[in-house]
């Protein structure tokens, strides 16, 4: 029989280590003599074989006993469930497997948790790994990435054009950011690398709020106007509960319509930190938009009656919005401003003439996404055209 000694190491010390290990490599049925000098190492060590399932037999005055390895699958671990493997997912993710790692080993009698968003067809894209490494490799800093120093001069119309437009992308941004992180906590761990995505995709939205703010208030004291078809726009994007209808709403066509915009902006906005921002913020964003559409596409390919879902979605929206104002003049004008660059005629003309291609270029961007998602033609040249003027 193999034997352990204790020495004076007790229970309260870690002495359980020793024994475990001690039984390491011993078949079921197989003893282990162990003795000690600690206080009370007999009723210890005996509370602990009976907790795993093990055999005990005291020796005589105190001094240990005899264990007798258990069944491997006896005790605490018993009907224990594998969750999943660490390297596939699975089609649906229970409810007990909680919190713990892909392919981990799930102790019964685990709590039940209530994440909502627990099937594969819910929430996966095979891209999600993918897109997830490609977002941790491209985070960037706001104090180091932005030339903030960089010296300009704008007229004064034109700086509030740009202080506008700011505090227009800024609510939006924020919209941006609410949506995933809500639905971040819904999403079952078990689709690990969606939720770290849109964990990922709150943090991106962070970033360009703090940027387009700091822009903002770069040379002036407070930002611009918030009005009301902006943010009831926005309002229903917030409101929206599913997250395939989320999903289409804010990364297929919203996200996919700043794109449009941030390229405009960092094309023609007219000093080197607009251009700049613009530019950082829409890196970020052709991912957000990247991920919503190859989500929605795996999905209606998988189960092509969400199709219908997202069209009546789209249409819902549409009506719910029919008596706001959509794009309020102040960030239509503040754009043209910005476009145009000064107060001249022929520059305003052309400032009106590019925001006119920009919003032809979003609603052709729109259109393709949508097809890109499984959409005819005709249903997506309709569907393109039922967005929010408000672009979120
Ligand atoms: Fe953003
Ligand atoms: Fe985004």
């Amino acid at each position: 029989m193999k034997h352990l000694d204790l020495e004076s190491l007790g229970f309260d010390e870690g002495a359980h280590l020793l024994v475990k290990h001690a039984l390491v490599g011993l078949r079921p049925g197989e003893r282990l003599s162990v003795t000690g000098a600690a206080p009370s190492l007999t009723v210890h060590l005996r509370a602990w074989c009976r907790g795993l399932g093990h055999g005990f037999e005291p020796h005589s005055g105190d001094q240990g006993g005899v264990v007798r390895r258990g069944a491997a699958d006896v005790g605490r671990w018993r009907g224990a469930d594998l969750a999943g493997s660490p390297d596939d997912v699975a089609e649906e993710a229970p409810s007990h497997w909680g919190l713990g790692a892909r392919g981990c080993t799930v102790e019964a009698g685990a709590p039940e948790y209530g994440f909502a968003l627990r099937s594969r067809d819910e929430v996966w894209a095979e891209d999600a790994p993918r897109l997830y490494a490609q977002g941790v490799a491209a985070q960037w800093d706001p104090a180091t990435a932005v030339p903030w120093d960089a010296p300009f001069d704008l007229d004064d119309e034109v700086e509030d054009a740009v202080v506008q437009v700011m505090t227009y992308l800024i609510e939006n941004e924020t919209a941006a950011l609410v949506v995933p992180a809500r639905f971040a906590s819904q999403v079952h761990p078990h689709y690990r690398e969606v939720l770290q995505l849109l964990a990922l995709q709150a943090a991106d939205e962070a970033r360009h709020i703090e940027v387009f703010t700091r822009r903002a208030l770069l040379r002036r004291e407070r930002p611009g106007l918030s009005t009301v078809g902006g943010q009831a726009s926005l309002k229903t994007l917030v409101d929206e509960r599913e997250f395939a209808e989320a999903t289409l709403l804010l990364s297929v066509l919203g996200e996919g319509s700043f794109l449009v915009l941030l390229h405009f902006l960092h094309e023609h906005g007219p000093d080197p930190v607009t251009r700049e921002i613009c530019r950082l913020a829409a890196q970020d964003e052709a991912r957000h938009v990247a991920f919503g559409v190859s989500h929605l596409a795996e999905q209606a390919r998988r189960a092509p009656a969400l199709l219908g879902r997202l069209e009546s979605c789209v249409r819902r929206r549409h009506d719910a919005l029919a008596t706001t104002a959509g794009l309020n003049e102040e960030v239509f004008d503040a754009l043209v401003v910005l476009a145009a660059g000064s107060w001249t005629s022929s520059a305003l003309r052309e400032g009106w003439k590019r925001v006119q291609a920009l919003e032809r270029a979003m609603h052709q961007g729109r259109k393709l996404r949508l097809a890109r998602i499984g959409f005819d033609d005709a249903a997506a040249e309709e569907l393109a055209g039922l967005h929010t003027r408000n672009f979120m």
